[in-house]
């Protein structure tokens, strides 16, 4: 079992200094305190990072006001924004493997995955994103006042961008989350103060380092690391925001919201989920169980739209949870360096006491354990692939996003009765259909409530398909077209040329 990192470079930035990059310059916090990263492999401290408070988020706040108002940043053409966002791209590959070794040591996750997922998807959104920094126009109207004697009016509209962004970011997916953030924003011209989450703020301020040297003005892009009640806090109520933009917990959501809403920051959010999993009767049972095992269990169930809830027709039902089962007990638990790990720890202390209360209340509420059930061995954060059956919807571990490998599993008989569970839940994020019935899987995608519809996949992301949640898993959509929207403002212009 190994959990130390190869390269000499991840060593080195894991052994340096960390300060937090605002205005160009890399600073301690102003009060001196620090916070602790751990390693949740073995629970090992791994450095300290700077704890930001209120005034910390100002002056990043203001510098990145300076750099949108008044700086080369405005001034630049978007060919130049386009060349700097495809520059920070290549940054990100040539250290794709740093990056994975850091986010494994930092967040738990396998290295191997990271580098093949997380980086690669980082950089992609990078170069997505840079392609539209030369295509966000508006439109032309050919404007008729009806109470004007002339008919000699020219409208037309621009999109411009929103300004300063305040972005905070979770730990499930910490690079490619802070990519999700910043490639779009400054792809529209935006300047950004970005405040990683406490449990893993690594990988964010490597980054920070990548797009100095990349070249970015000083001011767009600042990297503060704190507490949420605290910097994250302080940042979502600054008055010297245009725009929040949030992905974490649903509770957290609603106090961002409601702190932005005083000063009307525009906002989106990417919630929590209780993403369905529905498996039709026609399927192949060990591609489903799969396909099922995969969706909870990627990520150790840390992931936004987990599969956490899979409804399996009645006929194929003890079939496939009986695969998912023997999937779920042959999974190898260890810390993400090690690359026959399967499945990592969970980040944090906090997060391993929350899964397996969620686990103890399923079974104090009658749920029957048939893979799993409890702490994996170790001094690490390590929680063993779970699956419960014999569940329902009045239960806690049916209706609350648990952030963890447990999954809950029911049956159904018919497509109207699966539609009603699938959508008892206040998220809609995501959901997957299991079949190859193509009548039966058009009926059911209009019906489900969510952002997303997998078909015979789960959690798939693509830059250019956009991506968020219906109901309480959030506001406004990321990547694709659709994410330019959320860090531009439309301005009409109407002209009297008579
Ligand atoms: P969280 O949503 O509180 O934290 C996410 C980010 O928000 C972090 O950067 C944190 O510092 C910041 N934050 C926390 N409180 C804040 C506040 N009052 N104002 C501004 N920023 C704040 O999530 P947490 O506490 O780390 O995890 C708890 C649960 O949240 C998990 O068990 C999971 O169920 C859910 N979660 C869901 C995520 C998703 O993508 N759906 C991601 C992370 C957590
Ligand atoms: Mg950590």
């Amino acid at each position: 079992m190994t959990n130390q990192p190869t390269l000499p470079t991840t060593r080195a930035f894991i052994a340096g200094p960390k300060r937090m990059l605002i205005n160009g310059e890399w600073h301690d916090s102003a009060t001196g305190e620090t916070i602790e990263v751990l390693n949740p492999a073995d629970g090992s401290v791994l450095c300290r990072v700077p704890n930001a408070n209120e005034t910390d988020i100002d002056r990043a706040v203001q510098a990145a006001r300076r750099a949108f108002d008044d700086s080369a940043w405005s001034r630049m053409k978007p060919t130049d924004r386009e060349r700097l966002l495809l520059r920070a791209a290549d940054a990100i590959e040539a250290s794709a493997r740093e990056f994975a070794e850091i986010e494994a040591l930092d967040n738990g996750k396998s290295a191997a995955v990271a580098e093949a997922l997380d980086v690669t998807m980082a950089a992609q959104c990078f170069r997505y994103m840079a392609g539209w920094a030369t295509k966000i126009e508006g439109s032309t109207v050919d404007a008729a006042i009806p109470y004007s004697p002339s008919n000699a009016y020219f409208g037309y509209t621009r999109k411009e961008a929103v300004g300063v962004v305040g972005a905070i970011i979770p730990w499930n997916f910490p690079l490619l989350m802070a990519a999700w953030k910043l490639a779009p924003a400054l792809a529209a011209g935006c300047t950004v103060v970005l405040k990683p989450a406490e449990d893993t703020p690594l990988s964010a301020l490597r980054l920070g380092e990548l797009l100095q040297e990349t070249g970015f003005p000083a001011g767009v892009v600042n990297i503060v690391t704190g507490y949420g009640r605290t910097a994250g806090a302080a940042l979502a109520k600054h008055p010297g925001l245009d725009k929040i933009a949030f992905t974490g917990s649903t509770p957290t959501g609603k106090a961002i919201g409601h702190a932005a809403l005083d000063n009307m920051t525009r906002m989106s959010l990417e919630l929590g989920g209780k993403s369905p999993v529905i498996v039709l009767p026609d399927v192949d049972i060990d591609k489903a169980a799969e396909g099922v095992a995969n969706a909870i269990f990627f990520n150790s169930g840390q992931v936004c739209t987990a599969g956490s809830r899979v409804y399996v027709h009645d006929k194929v039902f003890d079939r496939v949870m009986e695969r998912v089962a023997s999937i779920a007990d042959s999974m190898k638990l260890g810390p993400g360096l090690d690359p026959s790990t399967q499945i990592g720890p969970l980040v944090s202390a906090r997060q391993l006491d929350r899964v397996l209360g969620y686990i103890d209340a399923g079974q104090t509420e009658g749920a029957r354990t048939i893979a799993g059930g409890g702490r994996g061995e170790g001094a690490g954060f390590f929680v063993k692939p779970t699956v419960l059956v014999d569940t329902d919807h009045s239960m806690r571990v049916v209706r609350e996003e648990i952030f963890g490998p447990v999954l809950v599993a029911m049956r159904f008989n018919d497509l109207d009765t699966v539609v009603k569970q699938a959508n008892d839940t206040p998220y809609g994020l995501g959901a997957s259909i299991w079949s190859n019935d193509l009548s039966a899987i058009h009926k059911l995608i209009p019906r489900i409530k969510a952002g997303t519809v997998w078909v015979n996949c789960h959690s798939l992301l693509d830059n250019a398909v956009p991506f968020g949640g219906f109901k309480q898993s959030g506001f406004g959509r990321e990547l694709g077209r659709a994410a330019l929207d959320m860090y531009t403002e439309t301005k009409s212009v109407l002209i009297n040329h008579a």
